[in-house]
């Protein structure tokens, strides 16, 4: 990957960009549509929404004023957690997409396999859910379907009765949680992995080995996770507010991190993860 425009294809020949530009957090306000306008102009292509958000408005008045074609963008958003089943993913569709006001998705993922409501039944919840993501692929209303925290029990039940597989999970993924099994088992089965929480949320910044390897590269902490996601062939979703830091966030292309580097960066594994684990969410 050479640049920001370059993608990944995927396993239904859709292609993703390398890099996505996260959103969550930003408001449903004009700023927001700024924020998303300049990314676009740094030369972002590829966008990560959520119903669960609450942007949806502001990201799609980006996508709609921002002077590119529809085509040249790649669009994802996430089926909210008490959405899931068969009605209530296609209601939850046509919700979002009236938020974004776009004709088509082009990644649509569900956004965590075991809400809280359906805790005890998420299986048969699930292989409704999916029906559904796989009738509005077949229509040709989303581009590609995929996961969000899906672990791979959660993806081999899904397996048992899907007739499209998955072309994507999205993960908590970052040197401090590398989600070795699920990431094998999608390498495996032709999924592009996605890295949510790339940047570790800005909380390891001031750790003293992402300082010695930046130091190195004459580059920040940020740009060295974003390597490093790269180098894995994962598909990062940096968010950023400032114009400094999305075009930051992009200038990953110039320098590559040696395998002692990659290797000195396990050390940040005993840090752990930042978010809930999938199977005890309490949302
Ligand atoms: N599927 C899921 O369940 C899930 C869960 C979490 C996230 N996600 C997706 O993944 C995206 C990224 O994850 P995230 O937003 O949690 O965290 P992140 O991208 O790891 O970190 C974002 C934080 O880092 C700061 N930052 C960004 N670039 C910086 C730089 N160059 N220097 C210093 N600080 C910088 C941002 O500050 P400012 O904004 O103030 O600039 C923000 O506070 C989300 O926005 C969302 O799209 C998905």
């Amino acid at each position: 990957m050479d640049s920001l425009q370059d993608s990944y294809v995927l396993s239904n020949g859709i292609k993703i960009p390398c890099i996505g530009f996260g959103t969550w957090k930003l408001p449903n306000e004009i700023s927001t549509v700024d924020i998303i306008k300049t990314a676009i102009d740094c030369g972002y292509r590829h966008i990560d929404t959520a119903y669960a958000y609450h942007n949806e408005n502001a990201v799609g008045k980006a996508v709609r004023s921002c002077g590119l074609k529809r085509n040249e963008l790649f669009i994802t958003s996430k089926l909210d957690n008490p959405s899931h089943g068969y009605e209530n993913t296609m209601k939850e569709f046509d919700k979002t997409m009236n938020n974004l006001g776009i004709d088509y998705l082009d990644l649509y993922l569900i956004h965590w396999p075991r809400p809280i409501l359906f805790r005890e039944n998420w299986k048969e919840v699930n292989e409704g859910t999916w029906k559904a993501f796989e009738e509005l692929y077949q229509d040709g209303k989303i581009k590609a379907i995929g996961l969000s925290n899906f672990l791979v029990h959660h993806i081999e039940a899904l397996m048992e009765t899907a007739t499209i597989a998955p072309m994507v999970d999205q993960l908590e993924l970052h040197p401090q949680y590398v989600q070795r099994e699920t990431v094998n088992y999608c390498k495996d089965h032709r999924m592009i992995i996605e890295a949510w929480s790339p940047l570790i949320l800005g909380r390891a910044f001031d750790h003293p080995i992402l300082v010695k390897i930046a130091h190195k590269y004459r580059k920040t902490p940020a740009q060295v996770l974003l390597r490093w996601s790269i180098q894995h062939s994962f598909v990062p979703l940096p968010k950023a507010s400032s114009l400094e830091r999305i075009q930051e966030n992009a200038d990953v292309f110039d320098f590559t991190l040696s395998e002692e580097d990659i290797e000195e960066m396990k050390e940040l594994e005993a840090l752990g993860q930042t978010g809930p684990h999938p199977d005890t969410a309490v949302f």
